[in-house]
């Protein structure tokens, strides 16, 4: 069984006397334990996918099911990270407060849930600062605080919505490096969704490219790079360039219209 299944979701917003079609029919599966990611242009209807995949907003057609079971609400056993850490944590709960939180709907004792806690900071290297306000903390530990409390939640899928987008350049390739290494220690799930090509191939398994809006998958990509990827060696790396090529030429193509079977492949080698 696909640890999720996405089939013919589409997605219309009406009102106001505006009708914005966001997503016209995606497809596509992703397996338990894989790391995949989603990369489409600003404005394609990646939020509103995810929104739909978390059971946050109802599709307007088509369905998406997690473990072979209709999404109609947020289902247990998902997590959401989002890009804006800032509105994602409460200010006045400590850093501690904030990662248990969602626990609380889990039928956990106390001591599971400090155990939970604590366990999920330490492994975002933020063992330290369980009793510290998340306005005392810089954006990219805040953003750790969300990745804990997604963590300590235990959940087999993790979405992260453009999680790093709002972060410097150092710190993101340090959270990229973060979400490798939890996804290869935990065996979670995760959908990872970006508008950062290099981002998307440095971190996935696989790649699915979005068109731009309204939204289809233009194309999905097997990412052939070693599993053991660093940020010095891998982004220099051949193999990495040539895809971040043809990932790039498929949204320039999504852009334009042409689907992908129309694109010649002699400039860019099929993945492997
Ligand atoms: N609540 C909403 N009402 C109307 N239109 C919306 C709403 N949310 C998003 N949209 C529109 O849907 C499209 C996709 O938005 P979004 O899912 O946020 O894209 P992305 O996350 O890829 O940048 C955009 O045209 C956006 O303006
Ligand atoms: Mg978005």
């Amino acid at each position: 069984m696909h640890a999720l299944v996405v089939s013919g979701l589409t997605k219309v917003y009406e009102g106001s006397g505006r009708r914005v079609e966001a997503v016209r029919d995606l497809t596509f599966t992703v397996e338990a334990g894989e790391l995949v990611c989603l990369v489409g242009p600003s404005g394609c209807g990646k939020t509103t996918l995810l929104k739909c995949m978390g059971g946050l907003l109802a599709p307007t057609g088509g369905e998406v099911l997690l473990a072979g079971r209709k999404v109609n609400g947020p289902p247990p056993g998902m997590a959401f990270v989002f890009q804006e850490y800032g509105r994602s944590l409460f200010p006045w709960k400590r850093v501690g407060e904030n990662v248990e939180l969602p626990l609380k709907q889990k039928n956990l004792s106390k001591a599971r849930r400090r155990e939970l806690v604590a366990d999920a900071l330490a492994s975002v290297g933020l063992a330290d600062a369980a009793g510290a306000y998340p306005w005392q903390l810089s954006g990219g530990m805040q953003q750790r605080v969300a990745i804990a409390r997604a963590l300590a939640y235990e959940p087999e899928v993790l979405l992260m919505d453009e999680p790093f987008a709002a972060v410097d350049a150092q710190t993101r390739a340090d959270l990229e490096d973060l979400v490798r290494r939890l996804w290869r220690e935990r065996g979670i799930t995760i959908l990872f969704v970006t508008h950062d090509i290099d981002e998307a191939v440095y971190l996935g398994e696989r790649v699915i490219v979005l068109s731009a809006s309204p939204t289809v998958v233009q194309e999905q990509l097997k990412v052939d790079l070693p599993d053991e990827r660093d940020q010095l060696h891998t982004r220099v790396a051949p193999r990495f360039a040539e895809l971040r090529t043809h990932v790039y030429e498929q949204i320039q193509a999504a852009k334009r219209g042409v689907p992908q079977d129309a694109l010649t492949k002699s400039d860019t080698p099929p993945p492997r």
